[in-house]
């Protein structure tokens, strides 16, 4: 936790803004006729987020910095897109998704891998003083390379959490004593770590991306004595399905993610088309909408 946010200087150290699938693309250079409709929007989203009041201390993106590939251009027009943030005073958490490349990441974001937790992965810790996020690294590279240049194959789409990984998670939580959120771009069930997120008794929420749609949600261990851990899933930054970012605010009892909702479309060229009416319908369904993880999760099952 850096001083600055400590209280004083308008960021609330309780207050982060979580952005997903912020999928920048640089058709100058490659892929020339790809989407950059995610260009236009994400300054947009961020311009929106440098209006509250107070301001948050932290900014997460849970991955997909980049539309396809992970190439070193996108991860400079996200570099570009999202230092405002980090200009107000914001501090940035950052994780892969699976269409990122870690070497792409670290060569635009080379102070990052002092906040690195685990060798070879970009996982790191964001704490506020009510509680923490562990941000996880879920990107499965090709054939193992992962720390290659990226190709045009790009990364496998799901994701996976490597042994090495999955031990620091294991000892982290087993040491926890604080309230404790996981974070990472895909669903937990698809990585394989439900049984760590749910035993564990001072976990009370994991949040992915991914999906590109908000959802809210739950993990459970079983169906005979499991408990239940809630979940959300974010929107996305800007390249299809729900857009728009969430608020996340930790108290002492509890923690609320508030999603903000600004659009949602599907396709590139939908501009020319007729808007149909269940996706203005779908952004006031979302729009507001508040997801509370209380931290009363029982102990008594496992
Ligand atoms: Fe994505």
């Amino acid at each position: 936790m850096e001083s600055r946010h400590l209280g004083g200087d308008g960021h609330d150290p309780n207050l982060m803004v979580f952005l997903s699938d912020i999928h920048q693309h640089d058709n100058t250079v490659r892929w020339k006729n790809g989407p950059t409709q995610a260009n236009v929007v994400l300054p947009q989203l961020v311009k929106e987020i440098l209006t509250l009041r107070p301001l948050p201390a932290h900014a997460v993106v849970f991955g997909d910095f980049s539309a396809s590939c992970g190439w070193i251009e996108d991860f400079r027009l996200a570099a570009a897109a999202l230092k405002p943030l980090s200009d107000a005073g914001i501090t940035l958490a950052l994780g892969m998704g699976n269409h990122d490349n870690r070497q792409s990441f670290m060569q635009v974001f080379p102070d990052y891998k002092k906040r690195c937790l685990v060798p070879g992965r970009i996982v790191s810790n964001v704490s506020t003083p009510n509680a923490d996020l562990i941000l996880l690294d879920t990107l499965k590279s090709r054939d193992g390379e992962d720390w290659a240049e990226p190709t045009n194959k790009g990364s496998h789409v799901e994701g996976t959490i490597d042994a090495t990984q999955r031990t620091w998670l294991r000892e982290t939580l087993a040491s926890a004593t604080r309230p404790t959120f996981v974070g990472a771009h895909h669903d937990a069930r698809e990585v394989g770590i439900v049984k760590e997120i749910v035993t564990t008794p001072t976990v009370f929420g994991y949040i992915f991306g991914h999906e590109h749609v908000w959802d809210e949600s739950f993990l459970h261990y079983g169906y005979s004595d499991s408990r239940t851990v809630q979940t959300a899933t974010l929107p996305s930054g800007g390249f299809w399905g729900d857009i728009g970012y969430a608020l996340f605010k930790t108290f002492e009892d509890r923690a609320e993610l508030t999603v903000r909702q600004t659009d949602f479309y599907f396709n590139r060229r939908w501009q020319d088309k007729p808007r149909p009416k269940n996706w203005t319908e779908r952004v006031k369904m979302h729009d507001g909408r508040k997801v509370t993880f209380w931290y009363d999760k029982p102990a008594n099952f496992y």
